[in-house]
């Protein structure tokens, strides 16, 4: 039986896509939902992406649409030269198979299925919060019926990173300061997968291209998809593979083991130039901290065992757990 029923809250977005794929093969999760977000790409495209990678690899999963930008200013650009014109590497995307999109809103939706699984739902959120914020705003009770948020965003300067998109700023946490603020804020249990951890965790060339050889049909996809983006993190970063941002998030879910965790309420600066930039005041921290100590405890990854990681990502793609 899975253990965990996921709502996956996504804006595909190569590596969105990848841990989709992990989400769908792991036995040990039972996908509720697919939501879409603003993000990476337009909301028309990260929505089609999601009915495109519903229809192939998780067929059945009701799919709904969310925001196109955020709370409160328009939507940024999209990113083209990190996740293709496509917003799936410029992959060629088969048409026909696409899942059917719900009627409601992914906000909705998030609070319907909440509200039906009252303690069970976990939510998978990879992209900027405004779908969450949006539930919360429409429905607080919630905050008390969902069993875990998983997010991937924020940096804490752990290694010396505190953003990817700016010097302060995670893309995730810019796509929607304030969604990030009133999220991490909200009554429910946060652990915030960022970049402390994932850019700690590298897929080389050679894992992907071994995924590629034993993974099947979706061990071909991850290759295929990622191409484009392990090009933009060749010239961007000098790496001869790509970070492991999203499906870090799924990893926490499936083996929290493998985190060294960090506790203490988080705060999301939402203008000025550090906008997007994550603080966390550490549960050990003796001074008072007024803006920081009213707020619930978030678990910030510190740490990773990347070995531990990538293997069971590879053992969830190849068929082999
Ligand atoms: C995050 O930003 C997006 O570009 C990725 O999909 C990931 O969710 C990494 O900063
Ligand atoms: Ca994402």
């Amino acid at each position: 039986m899975s253990q965990h029923k996921v709502i996956y809250d996504t804006d595909p977005g190569v590596d969105d896509a990848m841990a989709l794929v992990f989400q769908a093969l792991h036995p040990d999760i039972e996908l509720l939902g697919l939501t879409s977000v603003f993000g990476n790409a337009t909301i028309e495209t990260t929505t089609h992406n999601v009915r495109f990678l519903a229809g192939r690899f998780a067929p059945g999963v009701p799919v709904a649409q969310g925001a196109a930008a955020p709370l409160k200013c328009l939507a940024p650009e999209p990113l083209a030269w990190i996740h293709g014109d496509n917003g799936l590497g410029n992959i060629a995307l088969e048409t026909g198979g696409e899942a059917a999109l719900d009627t409601r809103p992914a906000h909705r939706f998030i609070i319907d299925m909440v509200r039906a699984h009252p303690g069970e739902v976990t939510l998978i959120a990879v992209g900027p919060l405004t779908n969450l914020a949006l539930a919360l705003a429409d429905d607080p009770g919630i905050a008390s019926l969902v069993k875990q948020v998983v997010i991937m965003g924020g940096a804490f300067g752990t290694d010396g990173v505190f953003g990817n998109v700016t010097p302060a700023a995670e893309a995730n946490i810019l796509g929607d300061p304030d969604a990030a603020d009133i999220v991490f804020g909200a009554p429910w249990p946060v652990a915030i997968v960022g970049l402390d951890v994932t850019q700690r965790t590298i897929m080389s060339r050679d894992y992907l291209a071994s995924l590629r050889d034993r993974g099947g049909a979706a061990g071909q996809f991850v290759w295929d998809v990622s191409r484009h983006y392990e090009t933009f993190h060749e010239q961007s970063a000098r790496l001869a593979g790509i970070y492991t941002h999203d499906s870090s998030a799924v990893a926490y879910l499936l083996a929290p083991h493998l985190y060294t965790t960090r506790s203490g309420p988080v705060r999301v600066l939402t203008e000025g130039i550090a906008a997007g930039h994550t603080i966390q005041k550490p549960s050990t921290m003796p001074v008072p901290a007024p803006d920081w100590d009213s707020r619930p405890e978030c678990e910030v990854c510190v740490d990773v065992d990347a070995a531990g990681m990538l293997a069971l990502y590879e053992h969830t793609i190849c068929g082999t757990l």
